[in-house]
């Protein structure tokens, strides 16, 4: 059986003095995979620290370095955390509250201090992030990045029409504009499952009522790949890094280059981002 290549010994400077984090440990804590399979990554080149291809034996700064792999960010710094949170009606989904109501950071622990990422309005249920992770956040926020959302939807009257229905998926008038095309179906009368990816204020609230349906109950069941049947409301639970990784993949490509923070940045003064997602 061939013998593996061994990996080269670091210069002796480094040995004496080393800093940061070895590449391939810090992959395969970010769920990469074992070390061995971390460094195979890293010799077929599809490793990036910073914009430049790696090489074996490179040492990163966790906090400071950016990290990708086939062209998409490593997702998961060690001091951050994230939580999915099961938002009941009735608390408010900003991280503090003039009229004194409960807010969602009420309802996780208070050390880290987190912040929620978008919102859901006061009257809606359902799944939310939380983070002290503020690129994440600023990723998942900006109106241009959207990472699906899906909605069950009661409404009333009920059912809604086939011609609604059609109307919802192609796209309503709103007074900010006509919504993106969406995925809307009916699984029983009166009660529609939504998926859309912009994040407008009141977006689903407003489309239902674009067709003459008012919603009576709306809960997000879904962001992205992160859905969770058996979280109660109030409940929330820790994602872990595999799950904050598909997260990320599921954002579009350009989006998770190194370089959109600082478009994000620029384009938010502009683009006005509304905060809800
Ligand atoms: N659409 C709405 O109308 N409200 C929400 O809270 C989320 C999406």
């Amino acid at each position: 059986m061939a013998t593996p290549p061994r990996e080269p010994e670091p210069p002796l400077w480094e040995q004496a003095n080393p800093t940061g984090e070895r590449l391939q440990k810090l992959l395969a804590q970010r769920g990469y995979g074992s070390r061995r399979s971390c460094e195979e990554l890293i010799t077929a080149g599809r490793v990036r620290v910073n914009g430049v291809v790696a090489t074996l034996g490179d040492r990163v700064d966790p906090l400071v370095d950016v990290v990708e792999v086939d062209g998409r960010l490593a997702p998961v710094r060690p001091d951050s955390v994230y939580y999915l949170l099961n938002k009941p009606v009735g608390v408010v989904s900003t991280a503090r509250d003039t009229h004194g109501r409960p807010t969602v950071v009420d309802l996780v622990p208070a050390e880290p201090r987190v912040h929620p990422v978008g919102r859901l309005d006061l009257d809606t249920e359902g799944l939310i992030i939380l983070t002290n992770d503020g690129e994440l956040t600023n990723r998942l926020t900006h109106p241009s990045f959207g990472v699906e959302k899906e909605y069950l939807v009661t409404v009333t009257p009920a059912p809604v029409s086939p011609s609604s229905l059609r109307r919802l998926r192609e796209g309503v008038e709103l007074d900010d504009g006509v919504t993106a095309p969406a995925r809307v179906s009916q699984p029983e009368p009166g009660m529609l499952r939504v998926t859309i990816h912009e994040g407008r204020n009141r977006q689903v609230r407003r489309m239902c009522a674009a067709v003459g349906h008012e919603v009576t109950r709306l809960v997000r069941v879904r962001i992205g790949p992160l859905s969770d049947r058996r979280l109660e409301p109030g409940a929330w639970r820790l994602l872990d890094s595999s799950e904050v990784r598909a997260l990320i993949d599921a954002m579009p490509s350009d989006v998770t280059s190194p370089d959109v923070p600082k478009r994000g940045a620029r384009a938010a003064r502009t683009s006005r981002p509304t905060g809800r997602n």
